[in-house]
């Protein structure tokens, strides 16, 4: 569904407890002075959203700028998730780790908590019990997951009695996470898609800013706003740059065609995206290594190779 460029821009400024704003602003890999000052800038600039994460190892720096800013807490919407570590997310240490987050974030309440990522080893009736009580009790507004798959996301449904309200995962140009996507759009469930740049590579897709010059926009604002016109999608890229801010929220005023829409969809991607899709050769690796390589060293091999 392709939304009004009116009505998307209206849901960006829009905030308070239960909207989330359609484009957020992410703070992964920054810390400090310097996501402090991205975080503050993006609020004067206009973002109304910030998503940030235990793991990130930020939230003081993001509450703070939240709090020395013009902008009411109120009219922020703040996300804040909790390692999907078993030993964190079972009922009392997951109670535990959201009053740790709510103590760094120097704020009485989360406006989304989220499970960062699943860990089979752990009980996810026991993680959302907690969750569920941290919403009977006012400290957190919505709760959601990270990086479920369809099938943990259906367990999740089941199991909580507050609604799950998004699903968190990478969707983006390169990498399109359409089972998920289909899923929430089915269920109502917002759909927020991290890495929207795909770290940074669809800012200089050659395809895109072909499309983007049509409208005398980059390859950036084009990656964004064919996220934005996906129904029930919202997005939070990240810069700690200010023009960068500024850029990625001025995707308001134009809208990609229905045929445009197709064509971001096919772009190709490099190697890494190609060759990590399912049925690619390194997703095929990753099969055959199996359970003889874990994760991390996997992950760290490929991240040396990227
Ligand atoms: N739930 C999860 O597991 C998970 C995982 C990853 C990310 N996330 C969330 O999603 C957010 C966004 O994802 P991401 O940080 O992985 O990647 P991203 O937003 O796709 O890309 C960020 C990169 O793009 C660059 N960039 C931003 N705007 C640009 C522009 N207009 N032109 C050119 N370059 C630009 C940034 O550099 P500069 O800073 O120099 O502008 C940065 O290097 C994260 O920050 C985090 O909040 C969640």
């Amino acid at each position: 569904m392709v939304q009004s460029s009116k009505a998307a821009r209206s849901e960006v400024e829009s905030s308070g407890q239960n909207t989330i704003p359609q484009l957020g602003f992410g703070t992964y890999r920054t810390g400090g002075y310097t996501c402090f000052n991205a975080v503050q800038h993006a609020l004067e600039v206009g973002y109304r959203h910030i998503d940030t994460a235990m793991a990130y190892e930020n939230e003081a720096a993001v509450g703070r700028a939240i709090e020395v800013s013009d902008v009411n807490r109120d009219d922020v919407f703040l996300t804040t998730k909790i390692k999907g570590y078993p030993e964190l997310v079972e009922y009392d240490r997951l109670l535990e780790a959201a009053e740790g987050c709510l103590q760094r974030l120097g704020t009485d309440y989360i406006d989304l908590l989220l499970v960062h990522w699943w860990n089979p080893a752990a009980d996810m009736e026991s993680t959302l019990a907690a969750m569920d009580r941290l919403v009977e009790e006012g400290t957190v507004n919505n709760i959601g997951v990270s990086n479920f798959s369809v099938d943990q996301l259906r367990q999740a449904i089941r199991l909580s009695d507050s609604p799950i309200r998004t699903n968190q995962v990478k969707h983006h140009a390169y990498w399109q996470s359409d089972d998920v996507v289909k899923f929430c759009q089915e269920r109502d469930i917002t759909v927020t898609a991290y890495s929207p740049l795909a770290e940074g590579r669809l800012a200089t897709d050659e395809q895109l800013a072909a499309i983007g010059d049509r409208y005398g926009k980059s390859a950036a604002q084009v990656a964004v706003r064919w996220l934005l016109q996906q129904e029930n999608v919202v997005t939070i890229p990240k810069t700690v740059t200010p023009e960068h801010t500024r850029r990625n929220m001025d995707v308001f005023d134009f809208s990609l065609t229905e045929q445009e829409m197709a064509e971001v969809s096919n772009v190709e991607g490099p190697w890494w995206y190609r060759t990590n899709r399912e049925g690619g050769e390194l997703h095929q690796l990753r099969g055959a290594l199996g359970a003889v390589v874990p994760d991390s060293a996997y992950n760290t091999v490929m991240s040396r190779i990227r």
